[in-house]
């Protein structure tokens, strides 16, 4: 064993005897899995021991230029030598200042206000904080409206109000106890749909239900969370097109606070900046992360209208001031990244060189759609599932002690890449720098990898 094997061996066991991993069966979280990545540059990146992967998630779906990009560095090297945190709580820095002018710029017209915290966590649990205290205190709120009306499939965080507002039973159904109850409409899960309808055919059921939903609790609804375009963490459930429209027309109709989490599909993941451009959409409440920093550092935005900002609006001892903030809250070192990713935006023209890539991604997965154990690729710009199926004639899945997504991303890091699943989904979503010829190793990977485990 040479120095460098033995430097990662004792890694990985003082890994394993000291962290507990995020969203993992430590029981068989064997140091063989354990990969130590040591740095990165660009979409890719390097192990303890030198191999070099295709960061085919962009580091769980926040990096956008790339890593070690030098203009984003800089900032927060620049920012380090002034200083590294300081509050907001009471006072302001030029960081937080600037990023957030900057976010008013290019968010959907109409949302002028930005609150800074952490995690696309607590980026919703301000976006439904914020719709409550709205209805029990605004001129034009409604003290009786109290609930929230979320999506099956949904996913909006960890945090117990995040968790109350999710739909998918695995992460969330062991808390219900804890949660508070909300009004579930079925999401568009095309493939499967909880209405049984295919396309051509589909009579879109499933926003005739939530229409009904609407009329009927119009009366206690405070707000609807959704993920637009994009139920990411459900297995990139793709909306079919002008769905999410006619959900802000409903909203709309029914008085009732939209609140859009952008979390996964910001900063041109969908190929658009912001999902909700696509459909003209203007939410009440946008809750962003992830790539906000450029997949940086830890910050994240709830972006809300002067209308709702309003409402919080009064003399202190009316009390209605929005009694909410964390320590890190607006972070310099995090806004300052923040700024010069979007900066890199603009100048390079990230969004309008996405299309060619899009389409090269998309072309590349072609192989993949014909293998059998593939029931559906579903792709919306740089984000992609492949669901994988023991029969596509039936849809019947996997048993899941297979853990075939599992083993797929296992084969795929030995070939050099890394991906992570979602169940038995394999979900791509490369960071928006990455150059054509990768593009091309990540899909050749991915399909040898499914070859590997499930046979074409
Ligand atoms: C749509 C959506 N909302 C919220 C979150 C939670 O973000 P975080 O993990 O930063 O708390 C995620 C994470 O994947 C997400 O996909």
């Amino acid at each position: 064993m040479n120095e460098s094997e033995e430097k990662n061996r004792k890694l990985v066991a003082d890994g394993l005897k000291s962290i507990w991993f995020p969203f993992t069966q430590m029981q068989e979280f064997t140091p063989e899995e354990v990969l130590v990545i040591a740095d990165g540059k660009g979409a890719i990146l390097r192990d303890t021991e030198g191999r070099e992967y295709i960061d085919g998630v962009s580091s769980l779906w926040t990096n956008v230029h790339g890593h070690r990009k030098e203009r984003i560095d800089k900032a927060i090297r620049d920012q380090l030598d002034k200083v590294a945190h300081s509050t907001l709580l009471g006072l302001a820095h030029e960081p937080a200042i600037e990023c957030a002018k900057k976010l008013l710029e290019i968010v959907p017209k109409g949302l002028t206000r930005v609150f800074y915290s952490e995690s696309g966590s607590t980026a919703v649990e301000i976006a439904l904080k914020m719709a409550f205290q709205y209805q029990k205190q605004a001129p034009g709120g409604d003290p009786r409206k109290t609930r929230f009306i979320s999506f099956t499939n949904a996913y909006h965080g960890d945090t117990l109000g995040a968790v109350s507002v999710g739909g998918i039973d695995l992460f969330h159904a062991t808390y219900q106890e804890l949660l508070f109850p909300t009004i579930k409409a079925e999401s568009p899960y095309c493939y499967r749909c909880a209405f049984g309808a295919s396309s051509p055919g589909c009579r879109h059921d499933c926003l005739r239900q939530l229409e009904n939903l609407l009329a009927t609790h119009a009366h206690e609804l405070a707000a609807l969370i959704i993920e637009p375009l994009v139920q990411g963490a459900a297995g990139i459930l793709v909306q079919p097109p002008g769905y999410l429209k006619r959900v802000r027309e409903l909203c709309t109709k029914y008085g009732v606070l939209m609140i859009a989490d952008e979390v996964a599909v910001g900063f041109g993941k969908t190929g658009t900046m912001f999902a909700c451009e696509r459909e003209g959409v203007t939410p009440d409440i946008l809750a962003l992360g992830k790539g906000l920093s450029g997949g940086y550092l830890p910050l994240a935005a709830t972006v809300a209208t002067e209308e709702i900002y309003n409402g919080f609006l009064g003399r202190f001892d009316e009390f209605k001031t929005f009694f909410h903030g964390h320590t890190y809250t607006g972070n310099p070192l995090a806004c300052a990244a923040a700024v010069a990713n979007l900066d890199i935006f603009a100048e390079e023209k990230v969004i309008e060189n996405l299309a060619a890539k899009i389409i090269r991604l998309n072309q590349k997965l072609h192989p993949i759609v014909t293998m059998s154990c593939v029931g559906e690729i579903r792709q919306r710009g740089f984000m992609v599932g492949i669901e994988l199926v023991a029969d596509n004639i039936t849809k019947e899945m996997f048993p899941p002690a297979r853990r075939i997504g599992h083993k797929v991303i296992l084969e795929a890091r030995k070939r050099g890449l890394i991906i992570r699943p979602l169940g038995d989904v394999i979900v791509l979503m490369p960071p928006l720098c990455i150059t054509n010829e990768e593009i091309d190793r990540l899909c050749d990977i991915t399909y040898d990898s499914i070859r590997a485990v499930v046979g074409d």
